[in-house]
């Protein structure tokens, strides 16, 4: 029955991920099981006891013990069985080993932000080496987001002014989608991360280097991946249309006028500081929401973004 399984379920991405779906399909089944057994005897017993004539008078029926003791006890043992089952994988799934590698999470609108121990900061995309534990502490700059990654079968939520953990033991090397699963904006269901499972090597190169991919691509290419990954997208358009920023359609080598009265024309310098101290200089037709980008993206990123939106006239 596995092809049922894989049909119902997302990949397993963990041991962890197998043992909660064993759970599932017990439960799954269970219910199958019941569900044939109540049906099955109600229309029988329809059947079997139908009225067959106006004479037809049921008899005064008092009650079963013995029946009643083997309907209360049976699933009474099956609840337990599911509890205790369950407990097993509760305790299981919220207690990490003391040896996790660390990740701070920030949740904020709408992105994740991650950063590891020794320093290195991320934005949606983290790598994680495979067959090590990895814990995550959580928590939100703004309103209440869910780090939800269904391939490993968990889900928290990342809550302003308190810290909310969860742990990962991936066995395989893979990508997985990290989700946000509770509603915090506009930008909600673009706020998306990818969770690359990478070999020992594989992982320690990428600490050192950065991504692989991005390392000898060219400039403005790079640039259009980070503008989706790195949530650009979310508020700036390249089309021309208004979101919570300015487009980028258009925009290199237009004149922009700022809150203090000032205003300048939009070159390199002027886009690399919008990206790294946004509330310098602010358009007068928009907020200024935009946060920092400073220590999230390394210098060549950077030049990336602003090749990128030069590109885009
Ligand atoms: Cu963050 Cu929904």
């Amino acid at each position: 029955m596995n092809w049922f399984r894989s049909i119902l379920l997302p990949v397993e991405g963990s041991a962890y991920a197998q043992q909660h779906d064993d759970l599932f399909m017990f439960i799954v089944w269970l219910s199958v099981f019941f569900f044939l057994l109540i049906a099955g005897l109600l229309g029988f017993f329809t059947w079997r006891y139908r009225r067959r004539g106006p004479d037809d008078i049921t008899p005064n029926i008092s009650h079963s013990f013995k029946l009643e003791v083997i309907w209360s006890v049976i699933p009474a043992i099956i609840v337990i069985v599911i509890f205790v089952w369950g407990f097993r994988g509760y305790v299981r799934a919220t207690t990490s080993p003391g040896d996790a590698l660390e990740i701070q999470v920030i949740g904020k609108k709408w992105l994740w932000e991650f950063e590891y121990p020794d320093g290195m900061r991320t934005l949606n995309e983290i790598h994680i080496p495979v067959g090590k534990p990895v814990r995550f502490i959580m928590s939100s700059e703004d309103v209440i987001h869910s780090f939800y990654v269904p391939s490993f079968r968990v889900k928290k939520d990342v809550v302003p002014n308190m810290y909310t953990e969860l742990w990962l033991h991936p066995e395989e090397e893979g990508i997985h989608t990290l989700f946000c699963a509770e509603y915090c904006g506009r930008g909600h269901s673009d706020m998306l991360g990818s969770i690359y499972v990478d070999s020992e090597e594989k992982f320690s190169e990428w600490q050192e280097m950065g991504d692989e991919r991005t390392r000898n691509m060219p400039l403005a290419e790079l640039g259009a991946i980070l503008y989706e990954s790195r949530g650009c997208e979310t508020c700036h358009s390249i089309d021309g249309s208004r979101r919570d920023g300015p487009s980028f359609g258009g925009i290199f080598g237009a004149t922009h006028q700022f809150t203090d009265g000032t205003s300048a024309v939009v070159d390199e310098n002027y886009l690399r500081q919008s990206i790294l101290e946004p509330q310098a200089k602010i358009l007068t037709s928009y907020e200024g929401i935009m946060p920092t980008f400073q220590g999230l993206l390394r210098d060549r990123e950077i030049q990336a973004l602003v090749e990128f939106i030069k590109s885009q006239q």
